[in-house]
């Protein structure tokens, strides 16, 4: 490819070492500049973060973990669709690499995909695609079948008898 239509700014953990987070910003509005990327998004950012980007240049994405079962980042989502940004969350199945998924697994989850007739996995999903407009999904699947169950995720409708209980669900 000639040009990739977005790339992250994959920023580390605030409790890591100091970053120049300019010079981070500068580098990657160089090679748009260049015409190598389109648009610049920005990973595991915090709201300060974002806030100083948008200041300095267009961000068209955000990509922050986000799911049911770890919400930190609703508030940057709601900043995002204010802003007209698009956001990606990652981890959306809460993925912890391997062992048991315990967002899967979660009984307020899978009583609820039960009653709606549907799986745990379309109904996490969905939870996701309803928050905002601006959700993007990116389930990360190595199965068929999955990504065929992930694809199918927008018939689900979330009565308010399943929004209320995903919106109360506790890890
Ligand atoms: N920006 C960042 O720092 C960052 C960090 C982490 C991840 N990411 C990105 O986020 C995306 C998703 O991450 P992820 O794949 O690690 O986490 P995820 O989407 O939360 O979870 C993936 C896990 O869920 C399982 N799964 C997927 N669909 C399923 C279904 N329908 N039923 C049951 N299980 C299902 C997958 O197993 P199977 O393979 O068996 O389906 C896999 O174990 C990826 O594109 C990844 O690159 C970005």
């Amino acid at each position: 490819m000639e040009r990739l239509d977005a790339v992250n700014l994959r920023l580390p953990d605030d409790n890591t070492a100091p970053y120049d987070f300019k010079a981070l910003l500068d580098a990657m509005i160089a090679i748009r500049d260049e015409g190598l990327i389109a648009g610049i998004g920005l990973s595991n950012t915090t709201r300060d973060r974002l806030l100083e980007a948008v200041h300095h240049t267009e961000i068209v994405c955000v990509q922050n973990a986000l799911n049911l079962l770890n919400r930190d980042s609703l508030p940057i989502l709601r900043e995002c669709q204010e802003l007209g940004i698009a956001f990606v969350p990652f981890f959306p199945l809460a993925s912890a690499f391997g062992g048991v998924n315990h967002l899967l697994t979660h009984p307020t989850l899978t009583a609820t995909a039960h009653r709606l007739r549907a799986l745990p996995s379309q109904v996490a999903l969905a939870w996701l695609l309803n928050l905002a407009p601006n959700v993007l999904l990116i389930p990360g699947t190595s199965s068929l079948p999955h990504l065929i169950d992930n694809t199918t995720t927008t018939r689900i409708h979330l009565d308010q008898e399943a929004q209320e209980a995903l919106n109360t669900l506790t890890p």
